[in-house]
Order: C-alpha cells, then sequence, then structure tokens
C-alpha cells in the first residue's frame, strides 16, 4: 500500500515537466530564502555547496568548499538527507561513500563536460591495452570509471596521491590531460594519459591574460590545474578551489587575476575584502565562459523544489557503489 510519502512523490513526479522539471509552485522570490532554511530544519537535511555556485546557493550552505573537502564532509554527515548544490559527480561520490543518506541534486542535468570525456567502455578498453598500470582517476567521472580504478584523488591531493604509488610502477591518469600534464611535470612520473578537458578551463585565453597582466602589473595570476599547460606556464600560483583560496589570503599582494570558475570570486572577496580579484579572461567575448553551465543549473528555486519533494535523487546500482566506494576511500585514508 501507499504511504502518503509515496503518493505526494508520485505526484510530484506526475508533474515533471517536458525537460523533466518538477512544473509545481515555489514560494516568491524574498521568501525562497527562510522557506528553504526551514525545509533543511524539518527534514533533517544538510546543504553542501561547491565554490563554483551560485553566491546565494554558497551563502545559504552547511558546507562549503573544494570536491575533497565536500568527499570528507559527506562521509561524516549524520543528517538524513544531503541535498548536493554542485554537478552529478559530486552528489554520486556523497552518495557512494554515506550510501544510506538520501542524497538530492537540485538539476540532474548538472553535469561536467570532464566527466563525459570519458565514457565508461571506451575508457575500460583504453585500460585493457595496459594490463600492467595503476588507474588513477581525477574524481570529476561517472562511478563507472571511479569502479574501474585503483585510486581516485583531487585537484587538492594529486601529489600526494601519485606520489604513494611506488616509483616503478607505471600509471594510468584520467580524465583530464591538463591536470595529468602538470601532475607529470609536478611529479616527474610518465604517466599514460586519457584525452579529457574541462571546456570552462580551457576557455581562458593565453594572450588576453598576457594583456591584462601588462596592464595589471602587481597583480599575481593564479590558476586551477585543468587550465592548459600554457597558461600554467605564467601562473604565480596552480591550485585547487581552497589552494587558491588559501594562497590569496596568505600571499602579500593585493591584486590577482583568476584562472578558474567565475563564482569562487564571491568567497574571495569575502575572505579578503580589501583585495582585488579580476576573473581571467576568455577566448570569447560573448559568452560567459568561465562560468561553469553545469554548475549554474542550480537554483534557489530549483532547490527549494528538491528539498520539498525529495527529488531529484542520486540512485545507484549497490554493487556499482561496492566497486566505486574502494578507490575513493584509499584516497580518503591518504592524509
Ligand atoms: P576543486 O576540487 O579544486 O574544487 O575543483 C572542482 C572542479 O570541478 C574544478 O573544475
Ligand atoms: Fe566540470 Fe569544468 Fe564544470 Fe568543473 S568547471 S564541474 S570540471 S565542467
Amino acid at each position: 500500500m501507499l504511504d502518503s510519502r509515496d503518493s505526494a512523490k508520485n505526484n510530484a513526479i506526475a508533474s515533471l515537466d517536458a525537460k523533466g522539471y518538477l512544473a509545481l509552485p515555489v514560494p516568491p522570490k524574498e521568501e525562497l530564502v527562510p522557506a528553504i532554511k526551514k525545509l533543511l530544519k524539518d527534514k533533517n537535511a544538510v546543504l553542501m555547496a561547491h565554490y563554483y555556485q551560485n553566491e546565494s546557493i554558497q551563502e545559504l550552505s552547511d558546507y562549503l568548499g573544494d570536491s575533497l573537502y565536500l568527499a570528507k564532509a559527506a562521509e561524516n554527515v549524520e543528517a538524513d538527507i544531503i541535498v548536493f548544490a554542485g554537478v552529478h559527480f559530486m552528489a554520486e561520490t556523497a552518495k557512494i561513500i554515506n550510501p544510506t543518506k538520501k542524497v538530492l541534486l537540485p538539476d540532474l542535468k548538472a553535469g561536467c563536460s570532464l566527466a563525459d570525456s570519458c565514457p565508461p567502455t571506451d575508457f575500460a578498453a583504453f585500460k585493457a591495452k595496459h594490463p600492467n598500470a595503476v588507474v588513477v582517476t581525477y574524481i570529476n567521472c561517472s562511478a563507472e570509471i571511479k569502479a574501474l580504478s585503483d585510486i581516485v584523488c583531487t585537484s587538492s591531493n594529486a601529489k600526494q596521491v601519485i606520489d604513494s604509488i611506488p616509483a616503478e610502477q607505471e600509471i594510468i591518469f584520467a580524465p583530464d590531460k591538463n591536470l595529468g600534464r602538470y601532475l607529470i611535470k609536478e611529479t616527474g612520473r610518465d604517466m599514460i594519459l586519457w584525452d579529457g578537458a574541462c571546456i570552462v578551463h580551457e576557455a581562458f585565453s593565453f594572450e588576453k591574460i598576457i594583456a591584462l597582466s601588462k596592464a595589471h602589473p602587481k597583480a599575481k595570476f593564479i590558476a586551477h590545474p585543468e587550465s592548459e599547460s600554457q597558461v600554467l606556464d605564467i601562473a604565480h600560483y596552480i591550485g585547487s578551489t581552497s589552494g587558491l583560496l588559501n594562497f590569496i589570503q596568505t600571499d602579500p599582494a593585493t591584486e590577482f587575476i583568476v584562472a578558474t570558475e567565475a563564482g569562487i570570486l564571491h568567497e574571495m572577496q569575502k575572505k579578503c575584502p580589501e583585495k582585488t580579484f579580476i576573473p581571467a579572461p576568455v577566448e570569447d567575448d560573448t559568452c560567459a565562459c568561465s562560468e561553469c553551465a553545469f554548475m549554474k543549473l542550480n537554483t534557489l528555486e530549483k532547490l527549494y523544489l528538491c528539498l520539498e519533494h525529495e527529488l531529484p535523487e542520486i540512485t545507484l546500482d549497490p554493487k556499482l557503489i561496492e566497486k566505486a566506494r574502494n578507490p575513493i576511500e584509499r584516497m580518503l585514508k591518504i592524509r
């Protein structure tokens, strides 16, 4: 027999529109934030948000951080529900490491170009060509790719993860070739790279960054390692989103040109209100390419609907969870 929660869920599913969104009412704009806070409390839910989210979502979050911080936080969540304001692979990781929790993602279409650049069947064939290699995968990949991996890493701990592998061991690194090339330089290890990339970090223009740096001679140029190597070669500092945030707080410079998704400028400005942060310019002047369109699919309205109706939910085959968990746990044990 259906209980009232099931029938409410079925009603919500029945109201999905052609694009798969819940076509249900939301409170007026000015009432959204208190309504979301109330739902979080009433449902014993926590909101996790990545630095690339809209400011309003960052401000509402219980946990705000980079991929590594959010994965570690998800492992220890005791609340019944995790609402993940980030992209699909991040919510999926939370489900894999804390599978008894209900994990919600405000927009299931919030994917990742990097994760999409590594289809599991193609990757399994690639892996089969190098049967002796240890597979290190960047966390920006699907659960199926994680299940094909030996150890996962993020941009915060990638060097430590690679250093933990014996020197003579052959390594496959996937899916980001830019991060992979950077790690080859940093660790001196000759890794076999998968040919994937992030559309946001590949959009930065080397020539325009040089021109902007000339116009701001005191500014330091900082970049996320998903950026292309010619961009990384001119950076004063390269690091994960949390690494970049740490750098701007500890470095004496007062002006920074920042090559990563523009959402992080909000937290940078909050941490250092007296300093100036300039988003790095992109190739195409007509687009907002330094914004990750996937990350920005999450809105307050969708967050409200997702909490109210507990949809869309991340569901995974328990066997896949089991296989994908090992490489994540191996990473989490590295301190
Ligand atoms: P961080 O782990 O550095 O936050 O990176 C996440 C990401 O998606 C970068 O594009
Ligand atoms: Fe994926 Fe790039 Fe967006 Fe990060 S910025 S979530 S790597 S598409």
